[in-house]
């Protein structure tokens, strides 16, 4: 098949957006590329968005809704598989969100789960912060990435054995502390009472952008869970995106490609939580509502850095009751 004008004019961009470096687009990126470019049109959403990590991003975000034969999960596991160096490049040295320490003060149990962890820079501010930490995710790459990093934070300690005890690690060497912190797993399915996932094990679940994964069918269940991992008045902290007024109804559920990351495009599966919808469902999972992000019009909408054309990063601190 021919390629037509726009066809490469897209190209044109993709390689721009690469810096002209033909090395950093390898075959696999190429033929998806192409791929997404001639297939048949279905229906979409297309907008384009001027990266606040510097540099702009040329190629559009394009929203398809998905058919009924998506595994979301497949979908994130396999685009954060190759997104996993280039996502820890742009987030590695973001201070943890703000409410943080307000989070923390009102811990039942000084043990935090960080629910979708990547690779780990939450991890280990919690850890400095004098908290035990263990961290989930559905993908093994970004989990090898915290792994590493964990590893090489803790081996800079003086004393990383009494450092970890001060924090309630009983292990006796840091790949056995290691070994117990990190888990792969997805958040609406963890495996409740096996190591790790001890019920009322936790005083606080933090989940910073990965609800945003999570299918709107599947919430209830993630909120079961972390019902039962937390403790009596245990805090659960999540941050997510809300979708924008006039964004398409038909696409808050959506197979989204963008090319924040490095400039190459990245199909994942998004699920936009509209602020009152979700809070409803905390209500309903036995949890009640502390904070939320409201803006200066009084909305729980609050955009964060990352929002752009992309929706509202709004978050929430809710308490189980
Ligand atoms: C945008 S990244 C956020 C990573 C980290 N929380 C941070 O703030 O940098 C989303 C993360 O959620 C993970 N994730 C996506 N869906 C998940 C699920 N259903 N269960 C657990 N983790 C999931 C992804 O693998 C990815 O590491």
């Amino acid at each position: 098949m021919a390629m037509g004008p726009v066809v490469h004019a897209r190209l044109g961009l993709l390689k721009r957006s690469c810096g002209g470096s033909k090395a950093r687009l390898n075959a696999q990126d190429l033929r998806r590329f192409s791929a997404s470019a001639f297939a048949p049109q279905r229906k979409r959403a297309v907008i384009l968005w001027v990266s606040p990590f510097g540099g702009s991003n040329p190629l559009p975000i394009k929203r398809i809704k998905p058919d009924s034969a998506v595994n979301p999960e497949k979908v994130n596991m396999e685009a954060y598989a190759r997104l996993a160096a280039a996502y820890q490049a742009r987030t590695d040295v973001l201070p943890i969100a703000d409410p943080f320490d307000d989070f923390a003060k009102v811990l039942s149990l000084n043990r935090i789960m960080d629910v979708g962890c990547g690779p780990g820079r939450d991890v280990e501010t919690i850890l400095q912060k004098g908290h035990k930490v263990v961290g989930i995710d559905l993908s093994k790459e970004m989990l090898q990435l915290a792994r590493q990093r964990l590893d090489a934070f803790l081996q800079q300690q003086e004393d990383p054995l009494g450092f970890l005890r001060a924090r309630g690690y009983e292990s006796k060497s840091i790949d056995g502390v290691l070994d117990a912190m990190f888990f792969q797993a997805t958040m609406q399915g963890m495996p409740i009472g096996r190591p790790g996932f001890e019920v009322e094990s936790y005083g606080g679940l933090w989940a910073v952008t990965s609800v945003q994964h999570l299918p709107y069918a599947q919430l209830p269940k993630f909120l079961a869970n972390a019902s039962a991992l937390l403790a009596p008045k245990g805090v659960l902290y999540v941050k997510t995106r809300a979708p924008f007024d006039n964004q398409p109804k038909d696409l808050l559920e959506c197979l989204e490609t963008s090319s924040e990351n490095q400039g190459l495009p990245f199909t994942r599966f998004f699920a936009y939580y509209v602020p009152s919808d979700f809070l409803n469902s905390l209500e309903q999972a036995g949890f009640s509502v502390v904070r939320t992000s409201k803006g200066p019009d009084g909305r729980i909408q609050y955009p964060s850095t990352n929002s752009g054309e992309r929706g509202y990063k709004f978050w929430v601190i809710a308490q189980k009751k």
